[in-house]
């Protein structure tokens, strides 16, 4: 009986999934794999949960239920080795009309740039099995998106499915390329932003090298690269006497100040005539230019604006603690704090004439919130003199009081 029962419950569950697609591959597979298997993955990857099956990509007919069959059903593909992936998926990724019908935001260039890229190129022409092929990047049966959390090309995993690679001295042997970019990035102003402080804003590897064309970018790119998301200081380098001092020597033209990796914060000890300034790697006294005379006066400006901001900050914040009405000067202090960001920012124009009025700016605010808040702090101690000789007026008229009320009373 119980028999019974199990068969008609296997037919009846049969009979549903007939009368829908068929998928006897999930099933099967499923059945014969333990966790992690490619079956068990495959619910978190982007194609099932597109409504595509395991014979979307392996090809076979999903109906029967025995693999020999199935291998030699129409269209079985099999498993692609790692020379043959790019193709694979390209047959649905580079088919325009296919993934129009599916989604028609989606690019459909990957396979083209990724031929453009070192990956790319060593994998079609040296047929080298150890670059990055799709599924290197993307993770098979778990394939996910840049904005689902657990995806290997997410932003904030990205970093670390490069490094798989990059950071691995014995695999990288062969390549007489260094293998220390993730550290350094991990270091970096960006690393910190995006793996510590998950600021999204950040770049990721493939921010800078691009998704697919994960070529080192080249000279002339570089600008491009770093101005899409600083885009003043790449302005300013541009209209500044570097722009065409750089091109001509071949120096990467945020680079060559900053590194690529491993970017530190900048300070002001970056600017000057000091031996730890950027300046003196390139500028001598006698070059004949007015490189390290401008590098100076830049560096003063900018000494005079910290100076009259730290000044400020002094003494509003003896108003402050003297209690007394600051909210102007506060807000004051907010504008040198800008003025100071921005002229840190104007150093790119590599121009006295730009960074001065900015400084100066900075400075006539300063000076504003000095006045003003010796201003205040007068007027604390006027009103604590007002205060004193009130103190000092009702404290005689309460004892005129007390004696007169004294004398009443012995009346
Ligand atoms: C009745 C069970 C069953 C069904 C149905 C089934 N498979 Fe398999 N599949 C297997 C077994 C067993 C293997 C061999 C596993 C091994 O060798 O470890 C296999 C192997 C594979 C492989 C590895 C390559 C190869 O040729 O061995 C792929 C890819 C694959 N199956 C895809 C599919 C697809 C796609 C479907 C549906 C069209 C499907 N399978 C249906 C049981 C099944
Ligand atoms: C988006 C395309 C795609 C889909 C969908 C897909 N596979 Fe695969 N599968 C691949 C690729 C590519 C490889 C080769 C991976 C590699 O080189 O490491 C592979 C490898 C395999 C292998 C070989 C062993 C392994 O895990 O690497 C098996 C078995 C397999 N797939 C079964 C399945 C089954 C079962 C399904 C459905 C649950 C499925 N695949 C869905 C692309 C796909
Ligand atoms: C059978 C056709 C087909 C094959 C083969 C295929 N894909 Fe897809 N892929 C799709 C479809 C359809 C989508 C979902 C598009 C949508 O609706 O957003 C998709 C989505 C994706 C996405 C997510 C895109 C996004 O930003 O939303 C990635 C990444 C991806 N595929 C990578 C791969 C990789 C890597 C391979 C090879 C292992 C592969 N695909 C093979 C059809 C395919
Ligand atoms: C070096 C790593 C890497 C390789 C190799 C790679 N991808 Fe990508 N791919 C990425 C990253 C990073 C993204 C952006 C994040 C995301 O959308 O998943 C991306 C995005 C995508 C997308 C979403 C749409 C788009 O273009 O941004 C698709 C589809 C895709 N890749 C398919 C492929 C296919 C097909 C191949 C092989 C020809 C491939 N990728 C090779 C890293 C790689
Ligand atoms: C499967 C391993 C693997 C993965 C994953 C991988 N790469 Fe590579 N990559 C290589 C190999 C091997 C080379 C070839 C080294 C050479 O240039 O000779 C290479 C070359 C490069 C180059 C060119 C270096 C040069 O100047 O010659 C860049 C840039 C690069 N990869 C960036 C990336 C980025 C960014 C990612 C992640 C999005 C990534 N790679 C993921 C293995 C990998
Ligand atoms: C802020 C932009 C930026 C980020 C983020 C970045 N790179 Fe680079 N990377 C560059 C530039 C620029 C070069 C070119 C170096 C040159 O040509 O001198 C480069 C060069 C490389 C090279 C060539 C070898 C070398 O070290 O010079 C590899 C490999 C590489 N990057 C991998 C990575 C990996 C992996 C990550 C993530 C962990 C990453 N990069 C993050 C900008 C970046
Ligand atoms: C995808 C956007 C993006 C790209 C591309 C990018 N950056 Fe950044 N960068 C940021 C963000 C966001 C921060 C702020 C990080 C933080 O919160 O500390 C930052 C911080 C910095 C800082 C530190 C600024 C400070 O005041 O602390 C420097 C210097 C810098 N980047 C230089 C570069 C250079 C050079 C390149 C090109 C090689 C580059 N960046 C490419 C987004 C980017
Ligand atoms: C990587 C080398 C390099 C670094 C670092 C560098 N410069 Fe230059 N700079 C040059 C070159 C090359 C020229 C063009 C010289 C010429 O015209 O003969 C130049 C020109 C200038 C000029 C125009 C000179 C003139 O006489 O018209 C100024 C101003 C200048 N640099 C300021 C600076 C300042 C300030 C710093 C530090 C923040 C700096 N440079 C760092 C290479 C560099
Ligand atoms: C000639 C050297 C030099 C070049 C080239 C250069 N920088 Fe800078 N950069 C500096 C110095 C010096 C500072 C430090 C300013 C300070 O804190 O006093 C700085 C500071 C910064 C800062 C932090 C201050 C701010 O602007 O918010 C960012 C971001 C930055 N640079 C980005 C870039 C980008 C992007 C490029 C390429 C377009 C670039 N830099 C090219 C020398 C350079």
């Amino acid at each position: 009986m119980i028999k019974f029962v199990i068969i008609f419950i296997g037919l009846l569950l049969f009979s549903i999934n007939g009368f829908g697609s068929v998928n006897n591959c999930m099933s099967c597979h499923l059945d014969l794999e333990d966790e992690g298997g490619s079956a068990s993955k495959f619910a978190k990857d982007i194609h099932s949960q597109k409504g595509l099956g395991c014979a979307d990509c392996h090809g076979g007919d999903p109906t029967l239920d025995d693999m020999d069959d199935v291998r030699d059903s129409r269209g079985f593909r099999g498993v692609p080795n790692h020379l043959e992936v790019p193709d694979f998926c390209a047959r649905c990724h580079s088919d325009a009309t296919y993934m129009h019908n599916h989604n028609p935001s989606l690019p459909v260039d990957q396979l083209a740039k990724y031929k453009t890229s070192i990956h790319g190129q060593l994998l079609f022409s040296a047929k080298d099995k150890k670059v990055a092929n799709c599924v290197s990047c993307h993770s098979v049966h778990e394939i996910g998106n840049g904005q689902m959390p657990y995806s290997s090309t997410h932003p904030s995993n990205l970093p670390a499915t490069c490094a798989k690679c990059h950071s691995d001295k014995d695999y990288m042997a062969e390549y007489k390329i260094p293998t220390d970019q993730f550290e350094k990035y991990s270091s970096s102003v960006h690393g910190q932003a995006l793996l510590e402080r998950g600021d999204l804003g950040a770049p990721a590897c493939n921010d800078c090298h691009g998704n697919h064309g994960a070529a080192p970018p080249g000279v002339s790119s570089l600008a491009a690269v770093c101005g899409v998301c600083h885009a003043l200081e790449a302005e300013l380098f541009e209209k500044s006497p570097h722009a065409d001092a750089f091109l001509e020597n071949d120096f990467p033209m945020c680079e060559t100040c900053h590194s690529n990796h491993d970017i530190v914060k900048p300070s002001d000890k970056m600017i000057g005539t000091a031996e730890s300034s950027l300046c003196t790697e390139c500028h001598a006294a006698d070059d004949g230019t007015i490189g390290l005379p401008t590098a100076d006066s830049i560096l003063t400006s900018l000494n005079n604006l910290v100076l009259a901001h730290l000044n400020a900050k002094q003494s509003l914040d003896e108003a402050i603690l003297k209690g007394m009405m600051t909210t102007n000067e506060e807000f004051l202090l907010k504008e040198v704090d800008q003025s100071l960001i921005q002229a840190r920012t104007l150093i790119h124009s590599f121009d006295m004439d730009s960074v001065a009025p900015k400084a100066m700016e900075g400075i006539a605010k300063a000076d504003t919130i000095i006045v003003n808040s010796a201003g205040l702090i007068d007027e604390y101690y006027f009103r604590r003199k007002g205060l004193a000789v009130a103190t000092l007026i009702i404290t005689f008229l309460a004892f005129m009081l007390y004696r007169k009320i004294r004398k009443i009373e012995q009346k």
